[in-house]
Parts: structure tokens; sequence; C-alpha cells
């Protein structure tokens, strides 16, 4: 848009009709190429590389250039690769905030450049991004909630989150919090998993292994986590014993669903977000309309202007219709340890 915008001042510029502004160097044709950054906090869980495949993919499809950056669950780092992007001149920069506090000083700087800045999957905090695309975090946990009021017998929960510089984190907590509140379901306690390496979720239950005998279930904020809760539990033959819930609809945790040491995970169809936010982009970048917002999100100063889907939980009931019917993963994957039961 940046590029377009310069060549038709330079154009009126030798016509004499505007006023002198400072215009971009005329470019060639060649470089008139949208080009997006994509900056991901890492690629350690399973759905990024799923996300990252699908935005870059629709971008391409529309004639897009994309720079993937991947800042391994480092906030300093993303700034710098973000730097890098404006330097580079990017038209919109799609962030996965490491941190949701601190990228606001180098998002305005983007956005004073002209460059579009997109905030995907999670809120960047006070940073007037020009989008926000993601799911229903509350939805989210008053589904693993919901799941567990179903399931009956649920007295007491505790809560294995992920970390508290996610603003996603805020959201499934509150909803899932809600939902245990309004069916007298107590929640013990919440521990938060540092920049959602699961392996401190384990570190945490070894050094209080009381925890699954206390309680009748564990919320773990996502399936990476609910993989370390189940191998604690396995290990003290426990797992299949204490309700566990998940979230991304993991291969591993869909297996054990079918299995039964997993309740419930909430899928979200993050090939759909992918696609939106790409689409999204491009119409920002050429100043076109966004077609599908449903809203705006406040960030805590700004309202956003946002794309919000719905996230469905998965059981054992509907894992078949939901995610094998949806190509997500095949039958042959989820079943893979299943006896003898093709679903
Ligand atoms: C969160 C996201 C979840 C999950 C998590 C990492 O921000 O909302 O879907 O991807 O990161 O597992």
């Amino acid at each position: 848009m940046k590029k377009i915008l310069g060549i038709l001042c330079a154009l009126l510029l030798l016509a004499g009709c505007a006023e002198p502004v400072e215009t971009e160097p005329v470019v060639s044709p060649a470089d008139d190429k949208i080009s997006i950054g994509i900056s991901f906090d890492s690629f350690l869980i399973e759905r990024w590389e799923r996300d990252r495949d699908v935005f870059v993919s629709t971008a391409k499809e529309a004639g897009a250039e994309v720079n993937v950056q991947n800042a391994n669950g480092d906030v300093a780092t993303q700034i710098e690769q973000i730097e890098y992007l404006i330097d580079k001149n990017m038209d919109a920069i799609v962030i996965v905030g490491v941190d949701a506090e601190r990228l606001k000083d180098v998002v305005a700087e983007a956005r004073a450049k002209g460059i579009v800045v997109v905030a995907y999957d999670r809120m960047l905090n006070n940073a007037n991004a020009d989008l926000y695309v993601s799911f229903d975090n509350r939805r989210v946990g008053e589904l693993m909630a919901e799941a567990l009021v179903k399931k009956g017998g649920v007295g007491t929960v505790y809560m294995l989150s992920g970390p508290t510089e996610d603003n996603n984190v805020w959201g499934v907590n509150e909803g899932f919090q809600d939902i245990c509140a309004q069916n007298g379901i107590t929640v013990q306690d919440i521990f938060y998993t540092a920049g959602w390496r699961p392996e401190n979720a384990y570190d945490f239950l070894a050094q209080n292994p009381s925890i699954p005998d206390e309680v009748d279930a564990l919320m773990c904020g996502n399936d990476g986590i609910a993989t370390q809760v189940v191998r604690f539990l396995a290990e003290r033959r426990k797992a299949g014993h204490i309700l566990v819930t998940g979230q991304d609809a993991e291969l591993e945790a869909c297996q054990r669903i079918v299995q039964g040491t997993q309740l419930t995970t909430i899928y979200k169809p993050v090939e759909k977000e992918a696609r939106a936010a790409a689409k999204a982009t491009i119409a920002l970048i050429k100043g076109e309309k966004v077609n599908d917002l449903t809203g705006t999100e406040n960030d805590g100063t700004y309202d956003v202007p946002a794309i919000v889907l719905t996230p469905i939980a998965v059981t054992r009931d509907n894992i078949d219709s939901v995610i094998i019917g949806s190509g997500f993963h095949t039958r042959d994957e989820v079943y893979l340890y299943a006896k003898g039961d093709g679903g």
C-alpha cells in the first residue's frame, strides 16, 4: 500500500499537483509484491507449525511474500526480530506475542512507519494493533469446566494453566472458574506454567505429589501440559482415575481421549484462524475492508477490530465427527494405541 502511495505521490509531484511530501523511493514492478513478516512465540507446541503453514500458503496464494521468525519463547528475541522486520520495510507484521505486556513499544514503532500490525491468537496489551485474530478464550475455559460438570462427580479441581504473560490464559481461567463456581466445583489452586514449557508442570507435581490425591480433576491449560500431567499420573498408576482437560486437540491428547486418560481437549480450527488472519492482513495492507470482523476486543487501552472464532470441546463422544471428520487428525493416528476399538 505504502509503495503504491509512494508512486502516486511521485507522479502527482511531477504533475505539480500536490504539496511536496516525503515519498518512498519509486519501486520497480518486481518489488511490488506485498511483504508480510510473521513472528511466532515458538514452534515447541504442535499447533503453531499448522498455523504457520496455513498462514504462509494462504498469503502466498494471494501473491504475498512471507518472512517467518521464531522467537523460541524469548521476548527480547521477539522484539529484535520485529525490529528486523520493521527495518525490512514489511507491509505488515503479524505477531504471536511471547509477552502481552512487553511489545507495545515495538508495535508503535512499526505502526508509525505505516506497517500494519496484527495480534495473532494472543492480544498485545495497550498496543493498538490494527487487528486481533483469535478464538473466544473464555469459551475455551467454560467448555473445559462444562465437560467436568457433564462427567459428574467433580468436587475439587486443581488448575495447571499456561503462563501469566499469555493474555489468553486469563480468559481461559475466568471462563473455567465461572462454570466451576456455578456448579459447586472448588478450585483448590492455580499453577502457572512458565513459557508453556510442560516440564515445568511435571516438576511442580513432582514437588507436590499429594495434589492428585486431593482433587477429582486436573485442569491443564493446553495439551502439552496434559501430556506431562498424565505422565506423572501414569507413573503412579493413576492415569484414567483422575479427570484431565486440555486444549489444542494435539494428536497425543486425542489418543489419550480414546484411551480414557484425558477427558477433553478444546479444538480450535487453527487453519480457519490462519486463513482468516492472512486474508485480513492482505486486505488491511491494500486498504480494503476486512469482511469477517466479529467486533472489537479491548487491549487495555484501545478497542481493536477483531475476528474471534468459536472453539469446540472434544470428548470420546464426538472425537470421530469433530477431529477425524474435519481431517485435523486421521482415524489411524487417533486410534493408533486403541485396543481394537476403531471408533
Ligand atoms: C495459547 C493458545 C492456545 C495454545 C497455547 C500454547 O496462547 O491460546 O491455543 O496454543 O497458546 O499451547
